[in-house]
């Protein structure tokens, strides 16, 4: 790893952490959709940062690209609050998320906590780490006895498609799990399930920069990624993601597939 890049992301996490703690000014996105000048604040002082560190990268940022995409092959994706809704709340579950990918592939990520102190860190072919130790998804293998997490899309708001979606999904999934978990960061929750807290994790509508970290933390902890119907995810693509042990995935993708978004559109 990096010691540079580190320095970089512990600094940053210092800005949030002090954001945390703190008055902020909330301003809105849409209607729940929530912004503090912290989220700018550390996506500039990270952007400014890793510029000069990786060249030739293209650098996409949830608060200051505009929701741009490009066909740059090397990419580097910055949420630099994964959670704006629990830091507002003083709820800890927040994350700044990086990830670098290459062709359409991630190969470095980054998800820290400041605020429990978790530095979750994967490189492609090298493992995926929590603090330094190595991680790995957990090995249950029967839904009923698995955890889950998931979240609702900011999109909720209009009662659209999205939102019967989600409440559909919901209701058949929640009897045949363990329980289900909604924790507002969804970098967090894909490394809960790196580090086996979690057994399997979907959601609708999320960003690139949401996901592009959580999801190879995942992949080199041993567990699987994919699309609602089971295929390869494709960040800058598609709606659903799918996020497991591995174990459980078919059963998951059963339930998720079954109740299919085009119907509603
Ligand atoms: C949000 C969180 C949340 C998810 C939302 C995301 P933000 O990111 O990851 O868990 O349900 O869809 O947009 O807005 O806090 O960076
Ligand atoms: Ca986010
Ligand atoms: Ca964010």
């Amino acid at each position: 790893m990096n010691d540079n890049l580190i320095n970089i992301v512990k600094e940053a996490g210092k800005i949030l952490k002090t954001g945390f703690y703190s008055e902020k000014n909330v301003t809105f996105k849409s209607k729940v959709d929530l912004i503090t000048e912290y989220d700018l604040k550390i996506e500039l002082y990270l952007k400014d940062k890793l510029k000069s560190l990786y060249i030739d990268f293209e650098i996409i940022g949830e608060e200051t690209s505009n929701g741009k995409t490009s066909s740059a092959r090397k990419k580097i994706y910055i949420d630099p609050i994964d959670g704006t809704t629990n830091f507002v709340h003083s709820l800890p579950f927040v994350a700044i998320s990086i990830g670098f990918w290459i062709d359409g592939k991630p190969v470095e990520a980054i998800v820290y906590n400041p605020i429990l102190e978790e530095f979750f860190y994967a490189k492609k072919g090298e493992g995926a780490f929590l603090n330094g130790e190595k991680i790995s998804v957990s090995n249950r293998k029967e839904l009923q006895n698995s955890l889950i997490s998931t979240g609702f899309p900011y999109s909720k708001v209009d009662k659209s498609n999205d939102y019967f979606w989600t409440i559909r999904v919901f209701e058949e999934i929640l009897p045949l799990t363990r329980d289900v978990r909604r924790y507002g960061s969804a970098s967090l929750d894909l490394c809960y399930i790196a580090v086996g807290r979690y057994d399997g994790y979907y959601e609708l509508n999320l960003k690139p920069w949401d996901v592009s970290a959580g999801i190879l933390i995942v992949l080199e902890a041993g567990g699987n990624i994919s699309n609602e119907t089971g295929e390869k995810y494709l960040i800058e693509k598609n709606r659903i993601i799918v996020a497991s042990n591995g174990y459980i995935h078919q059963d998951f993708i059963n339930i998720i597939n079954k109740n299919k978004l085009v119907e509603l559109q």
